[in-house]
């Protein structure tokens, strides 16, 4: 239930097929020219909305993510960046000051603003309708800016999981997302939407992005991207990946390689071929809406929310405070029956569900018996 790399299944024969047999013919690295790669750079592409025009390979979801900061940077000629105060997006040095600029007690560094994440279930501000409440969460974006501005800090752009899932999948009020792109483009800035673990599928559309409402000039993609072998991407413009690529002649040893390339090519073969993005959305709706009616009769589980296979169970105690100590229980419990899912989220009292795409009904009805039995007994 925790399982958002080997997305098309462990051991999927497609997709070892298609590794062994490059690996047993050719594969060299991203200096080299070949086909299968701009075959599969192509078809990525194609899924994508029609602004990204050109992709960099990587390794890492780290790698994508620090791309796509020094493409916002190069293609901007600023500095500045906003993130929200719950997140992450890699552990390089200048990715992490993402989560860092988040995290409470510690210094952010000058050139990252953390806005508070947008989210309904613990609204910055009380009684507002949904509207209203994007707004106020608006006004921290527009704020941030105006704090890169007084501060002489070109502004680069914002950085946001498209569906927010590390800081705990929260219901977003509004169109927050296409709204502080618009608030972005109009001063200057670049939208980025980390799609690493919110693309392939997982959000019930194939992007993120497609499921929250708005077009980003920038995509990261990585954990599902080659089922556990280490492939990801940054996506944008053609301009803008020329201009990066002109100002940093980026390269890396095990990047747009054929192996790359031809486990890319059989993880989407398997997502297209099994149909697997309408059973991510239909096996999702499924597991929700039998979460949300076991909710009625079990006052901890304080929200259940999400989007196709991504679920997240709010967890609280008897006065509806987080319960972080009572989801910790949970995933316990749910281990001891074979079930792995963890606490996550701002407040790390999220119960985080994010079974691989090859999930089914079946494994949705096994999951909520052990579910079920272990809330009853717990
Ligand atoms: C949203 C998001 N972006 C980026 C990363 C970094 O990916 P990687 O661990 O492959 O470097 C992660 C990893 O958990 C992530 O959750």
């Amino acid at each position: 239930m925790y399982n958002n790399v080997p997305c098309v299944g462990h051991a999927n024969p497609r997709v070892v097929a298609a590794m062994t047999k490059q690996m047993s013919t050719l594969n060299v690295h991203s200096r080299y020219l070949h086909q299968g790669i701009l075959d599969y750079a192509e078809r990525l592409l194609g899924l994508h909305h029609p602004g990204l025009e050109n992709i960099i390979f990587a390794c890492t979801g780290t790698e994508a993510s620090e791309i796509a900061l020094m493409t916002a940077r190069i293609a901007t000629k600023g500095r500045g960046i906003i993130c929200t105060d719950a997140t992450y997006h890699g552990n390089s040095s200048e990715v992490i000051k993402m989560a860092i600029a988040g995290s409470s007690g510690k210094p952010a560094h000058a050139e990252f603003r953390a806005v508070p994440f947008p989210q309904k279930y613990r609204p910055i501000q009380d009684g507002l309708d949904d509207d209203a409440l994007c707004d106020v969460y608006l006004d921290k974006v527009r704020a941030a800016i105006a704090d890169f501005e007084r501060n002489n800090i070109p502004f680069a752009g914002m950085f946001v999981c498209s569906i927010l899932a590390n800081e705990g999948l929260p219901d977003i009020p509004g169109s927050f997302m296409a709204k502080a792109t618009a608030i972005v483009h109009a001063a200057g800035g670049l939208m980025v939407a980390d799609e690493v673990q919110a693309g392939f599928c997982r959000s019930g559309d194939f992007w993120g992005y497609q499921t929250m409402g708005f077009t980003p000039d920038i995509v990261c993609m990585g954990k599902p991207m080659g089922n556990g072998l280490p492939l990801s991407a940054m996506a944008a413009s053609a301009d803008h990946v020329a201009a990066f690529r002109k100002a940093t002649r980026y390269f890396n040893t095990f990047a747009s390689s054929p192996l790359q390339a031809a486990v890319g090519m059989a993880v989407l073969d398997e997502i297209e071929n099994r149909d697997l993005l309408r059973q991510s959305a239909a096996v999702g709706t499924y597991l929700r809406d039998e979460l949300t009616l076991l909710k009625m009769d079990n006052p901890v589980m304080g929200d259940v929310r999400g989007c196709g296979l991504f679920t997240g169970i709010d967890w609280v105690t008897k006065d509806n405070q987080p319960d972080q100590e009572g989801a910790v229980a949970m995933a316990n419990q749910l281990k001891e029956k074979g079930f792995l899912l963890s606490n996550a989220g701002a407040l790390k009292n999220v119960l985080k569900v994010r079974p691989p795409l090859v999930f089914e009904k079946e494994h949705a009805d096994r999951f909520l018996d052990a579910f079920k039995a272990v809330i009853k007994y717990g």
